[in-house]
């Protein structure tokens, strides 16, 4: 029995190297160099090939690098019978945190003007808000989207979240299904998207729920490039319906070089790398799946794949 690793568009070792260190006694493969499709059990993977893994006939798992499981579930030729598990890491869901709170805070502290006033050498108080008097609304309140609410509310921010089902949580004010969206966008004055991909979630972040938002409103999206309308984005930044965006997440990654979301000030954007996985914290969570799928036990973080996430 092995674990195959296919990430082609990732780097392998890393893997390989912290899986190893668990449990050195497992027989690791890694696509494409594999020699014996029939020992395969356990894939690991990230943005694999359509179709491949009906190459190993006795597959039993397939396991994401990472929190989401979109672009595995987009794969038409997908094994029906075969379970499919996440990454769930604190440390993941830390990381995010800290992004969405240092681009809040860029926002609410006023920094990319002031950093234009220097340019400029512009010696100008402008108004603030205070945490208590911004309110986030966190679209999305799975495992990352709680605890970022719990925390920017730990910190002093109004919260509120809207997700499929009503959410009971500490600090936080909820709303739910699209009966509550726009409830939910009123007086919001950053939005996050930390939602899951699915087709009806596809484009929700477009011009109709940005102009229920607060006035002058930021919206930070760290899900996936496709929850956002990008031509809608251009229209309420340009007519100040939003005054700004950070982006970590894009439809087409890398951001093709003619993209014109490089030269828009009023964009703030890095690639992909909001929350990178570490491959040391989440290995044991990985081998312990392995494990668990050996002796036919039930598998930790087990995807709804009706439900797509
Ligand atoms: C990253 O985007 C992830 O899904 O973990």
């Amino acid at each position: 029995m092995s674990i195959l690793i296919i990430c082609p568009n990732r780097e392998s070792k890393p893997w390989l190297d912290d899986l190893t260190k668990v449990d050195p006694s497992i027989e690791y493969q890694i696509w494409p160099n594999v020699t014996s499709k029939d020992k395969v059990t356990f894939a690991l993977t990230w943005q694999h090939p359509e179709g491949v893994f009906n190459d190993y006939p006795n597959l039993k798992c397939i396991c994401s690098m990472g929190a989401g499981v979109d672009n595995l579930l987009r794969d038409p030729y997908l094994p029906e019978s075969v379970p499919i598990v996440r990454l769930v890491d604190p440390g993941l869901a830390q990381a995010m945190f800290e992004y969405v709170c240092s681009s809040a805070l860029f926002y609410v502290q006023n920094t990319a003007l002031y950093q234009e006033q220097q340019a400029k050498k512009i010696w100008l108080e402008q108004p603030t808000k205070s945490l208590s008097e911004t309110t986030i609304g966190i679209m999305g309140l799975g495992k990352i989207g709680e605890h970022c609410a719990t925390q920017l509310s730990q910190l002093g921010f109004k919260v509120r979240g809207w997700s499929r089902n009503l959410k009971k949580i500490n600090g936080v004010t909820s709303f739910a299904g699209n009966d509550q969206l726009l409830e939910f966008a009123k007086g919001t004055n950053i939005l996050v998207c930390l939602l899951p991909l699915t087709e009806e979630l596809t484009g929700i972040l477009n011009l109709r729920l940005f102009k229920s938002l607060a006035e002058d409103a930021c919206l930070i999206n760290v899900a996936r490039g496709a929850h956002l309308n990008e031509d809608d984005l251009i229209e309420a930044l340009e007519t100040n319906v939003l005054s700004c965006a950070f982006l970590d997440v894009f439809i087409q990654e890398p951001l093709p070089l003619e993209h014109v979301f490089w030269n828009n000030k009023k964009i703030h954007m890095t690639p992909h790398s909001s929350s990178i996985t570490n491959t040391q914290a989440v290995a044991p969570q990985i081998i312990n799946n392995y494990r668990l799928m050996c002796n036919s036990k039930p598998l930790l973080n087990q995807v709804n794949v009706k439900q797509g996430y």
